[in-house]
């Protein structure tokens, strides 16, 4: 087997993407519908199967682990997956998704666990407001969360808000300030056409990240930088401050040449791209060959030939993937 993941495309894959759960505590209105069932315990990945496909990934020369949702601090153990994970050799970024909420409770044992990088989701700092985009989330008790993630010794924490015009398209200028004053990067990206959310019309939403740019830029000045953090994220510096502003644009600057990633969701399912169905039944393979990691890592190479060029999403309002963003954290 090679030791490294090369598409048709001639991409070499080094990120995956591993959702734990696709259970949430929060309903953002970008992500899901308000009425929203979750998948039954048995078509789930066990966390010794979690950690199997992370440590395949590695041996086929993945650097970059992501842990993703869902909410990946409301499956029960995740410290414990996040410890398996975090001791395997050849690991180089590990990193999480959430949703920021449990980290009041979880953010030291994390960082003790060897997790070593958090981005968390903020897209408003008006707490009714909060309220309404994520539809249960309680704004308090997300500050809450990042500071505990500054004490328990994250460096490069980093802040997601997706811009949606008309919601909270005004609150550009203060995130970028909230993320200077506390010391953490901002990256602000474009709504995805993911599930059929039904709370808003993306296509009287879609804010494209140019004009988030000249918005910050009334007040701050910006300056491109070559810094990558693997991601699609594009970042600039501003003058006076550490804080990095990222824009990942989807619709208004395509990052699918450079793509580098793939995707595990809950149920064992490796898909090649966030915006298309090409997948493989991992989980199939779990069960069948429990503990095999070879026959495994076959399956994961034979699936690179599957990974489509890029993906086709509009800003017309349509849905493109029916697939809710739950089922892979983005
Ligand atoms: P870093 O490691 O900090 O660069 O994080 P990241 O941007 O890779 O991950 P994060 O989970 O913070 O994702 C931020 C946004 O980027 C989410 O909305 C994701 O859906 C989106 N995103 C990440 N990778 C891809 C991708 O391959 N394609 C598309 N279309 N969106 C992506
Ligand atoms: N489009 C863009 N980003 C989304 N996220 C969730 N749903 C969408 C969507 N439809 C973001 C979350 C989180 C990240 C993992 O994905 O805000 O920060
Ligand atoms: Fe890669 Fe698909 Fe994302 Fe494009 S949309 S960057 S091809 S995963």
């Amino acid at each position: 087997l090679p030791d490294e993941l090369i598409d048709d495309f001639g991409r070499r894959v080094r990120y995956v993407r591993i959702s734990v759960t696709d259970r949430c505590d929060f309903r953002c209105v970008y992500c899901m519908s308000e009425e929203m069932t979750f998948l039954p315990r048995a078509q789930v990945l066990t966390l010794e199967e979690l950690a199997l496909v992370a440590r395949a990934f590695i041996e086929l020369g993945v650097e970059k682990v992501r842990l993703t949702g869902g909410e990946p601090l409301v499956r029960r153990d995740i410290d414990r997956l996040v410890e398996d994970i975090g001791s395997l050799p050849g690991l180089r970024d590990f990193a999480m998704t959430t949703n920021g909420a449990g980290l009041g409770k979880y953010a030291h044992r994390l960082r003790r666990a060897g997790l070593e990088r958090l981005n968390i989701s903020l897209d408003s700092l008006d707490p009714d407001r909060f309220r309404r985009l994520t539809r249960t989330g309680d704004l308090a008790k997300v500050i809450e969360g990042i500071h505990a993630a500054r004490e328990a010794g994250f460096e490069r924490i980093k802040l997601n808000a997706v811009i949606l015009k008309g919601r909270n398209d005004d609150e550009v200028i203060d995130l970028v300030d909230f993320a200077r004053r506390e010391g953490l990067d901002i990256s602000f990206i474009e709504e995805m056409p993911l599930g059929d959310v039904s709370d808003h019309s993306r296509d009287e939403t879609y804010c494209s990240s140019d004009d988030v740019q000249a918005l910050i830029e009334t007040r701050h000045e910006l300056i491109p930088t070559t810094e990558t953090t693997l991601g699609p994220s594009r970042y600039f510096r501003m003058p006076d401050s550490d804080t990095r502003v990222g824009f990942i644009s989807p619709h208004s600057h395509n990052f699918c040449a450079t793509c580098n990633r793939v995707r595990v969701t809950v149920e064992g399912r490796l898909l090649l791209c966030l915006g298309n169905e090409h997948s493989v039944d991992l989980r199939a393979v779990l069960r069948r060959h429990p503990g095999d990691i070879e026959i495994l890592k076959e399956r994961i190479v034979a699936a690179m030939a599957l990974k489509p060029e890029r993906h086709h999403f509009t800003t017309d309002g349509d849905v493109q993937v029916v697939r809710f963003m739950n089922m892979t954290g983005g």
